[in-house]
């Protein structure tokens, strides 16, 4: 397979063409001709027209790629290297949701022929490609595994919004059905990998390395905002602690924070729906996206605590909350804990305003309800969300020109206590 595709004798196929698809896709048409395949129309148009509609990649991006984009499913036919990135989402009791992977298995399945390899790069619980995603292709394509087509599993470790991890910056862990899959899977990808390829021992050792790297960042996340709970009732700055006991060698760097987006507030749950079928309960795990997602709705009544502090009414109260995106420099909501923040504190009738230099309006709008506004001024109080590159560089005097008088700041992530007078608010961070 690794060589009839650097000759150019058979193409690689990208099915979904989001955060991780495209990258992929572009990447590998600058050696081998790709056919990318997306289900929706828009989005296949605008990145014929050079567009990409995640706006991570610059138009720069597509020149001199070997790439034909489409919507028909029928084009997969011309390939024979199929590469799944769809998304793998949960759905509202926080369990695996497989609709757009086990359609992607449908497309790919109808569309494959014998020979062909299908390796996967979503994130997935261990077991899911075998268990799950082989039986669709076998059953749509009439053709058995393993002797009529290989299957592999490479999971991605990009990072939006990262310009320095990128497909080709980062080691890339890969795995096969059997040696020769893996050795054809890993071939293919160390055409564009700079920084080489990790051959796993089997395909579900992979896909429980990709989930176990977020759910280590999420525990360990958790746990910095636990202590960030304790120590604000120690009256002591979480941020001034972990600088001081990150002078030990073997201390990790951890922050506290609102963990949103689709990664690490969401693998984690899919190990733990595994484990469950499996008879074991995940308490550590679980406890972490507790702790996590109870963030948003805590920092809103620490907010709200101070307010009444400040025998301000609370229903006349007018909060300016700067940044909704679920990360810093991206313009991606999905899953932003930001917005918990919002509707907690509007569930006691506070006036909010909200502003991001990244987030679509419409978008927010749609998924949320929230309409966006431009800054105004006096503030009760300011939540400094995000922190965004365009807001680590405010001042003491901006803050001040916006405020109701000596008005509270809530730098949620810590990016102004060196450099502002704290005296001059009422200032608490996480
Ligand atoms: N975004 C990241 O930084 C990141 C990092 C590592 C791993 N992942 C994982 O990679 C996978 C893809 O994530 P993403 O962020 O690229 O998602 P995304 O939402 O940005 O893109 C997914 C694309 O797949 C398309 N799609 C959906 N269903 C399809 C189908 N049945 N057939 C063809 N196309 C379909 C969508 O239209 C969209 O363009 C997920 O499993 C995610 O957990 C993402």
């Amino acid at each position: 397979m690794f060589n009839q595709i650097k000759s150019k004798e058979k193409k690689i196929s990208v099915i979904g063409l989001g955060y991780v698809g495209l990258p992929i896709a572009l990447e590998f048409a600058k050696n081998v001709p790709v056919i990318g395949f997306d289900i929706k129309p828009e989005r296949v148009e605008m990145m014929k027209n050079k567009i990409d509609p995640s706006q991570e990649l610059s138009s720069e991006d597509f020149e001199g790629a070997d790439i034909e984009f489409t919507d028909n499913p029928q084009d997969l036919k011309k390939a024979d290297f199929h590469i799944v990135a769809v998304p793998t989402p949960i759905n509202e009791h926080n369990q695996p949701d497989l609709t757009p992977l086990l359609s992607a298995c449908k497309t790919v399945g109808q569309n494959i022929k014998k020979g062909d390899y299908v390796v996967f790069e979503s994130t997935v619980y261990p077991g899911c490609t075998e268990e799950d995603c082989i039986p669709v292709l076998e059953k749509e394509s009439g053709l058995k595994f393993p002797d009529d087509f290989k299957v592999g599993y490479s999971p991605e470790r990009i990072n939006p919004g990262d310009k320095e991890h990128t497909l080709t910056t980062i080691v890339k862990v890969v795995s096969g059905c059997d040696a020769e899959a893996l050795d054809n899977i890993a071939k293919v990808y160390e055409m564009v990998v700079e920084a080489g390829v990790h051959r796993a021992s089997s395909i579900k050792v992979a896909e429980a390395a990709k989930i176990i790297e977020n759910t280590q960042r999420d525990v360990n996340i958790a746990l910095m905002n636990e202590l960030s709970i304790i120590f604000s009732r120690m009256n002591i700055n979480t941020y001034e602690v972990l600088e001081a006991a990150g002078t030990k060698w073997n201390f990790l760097r951890f922050y506290p924070g609102l963990v949103g987006g689709h990664c690490i507030g969401v693998d984690p749950y899919y190990l733990v729906y595994k484990a469950r079928e499996l008879g074991y309960h995940p308490q550590i795990i679980n406890s972490g996206r507790f702790v996590n997602d109870s963030m948003g709705g805590y920092i809103a009544k620490q907010l709200v605590k101070r307010i009444i502090g400040l025998q301000k009414d609370i229903r006349t109260a007018k909060v300016l909350v700067m940044g909704v995106t679920f990360k810093e420099n991206v313009s991606d909501i999905r899953n932003s804990k930001v917005v918990d923040v919002i509707n907690e504190l509007k569930s006691y009738y506070i006036d909010v305003d909200v502003v991001d230099p990244y987030a679509k309006p419409e978008e927010v709008k749609h998924e949320y309800g929230i309409d966006m506004t431009d800054v105004k001024d006096n503030y009760d109080a300011i939540v400094v969300a995000v922190n965004h590159k365009e807001y680590l560089d405010l001042n003491e005097e901006y803050f001040k020109q916006i405020m109701n008088g000596k008005g509270i700041l809530v730098d949620v992530k810590g990016i102004y206590r060196n450099k502002i007078n704290k005296d001059n608010f009422y200032y608490w961070s996480l």
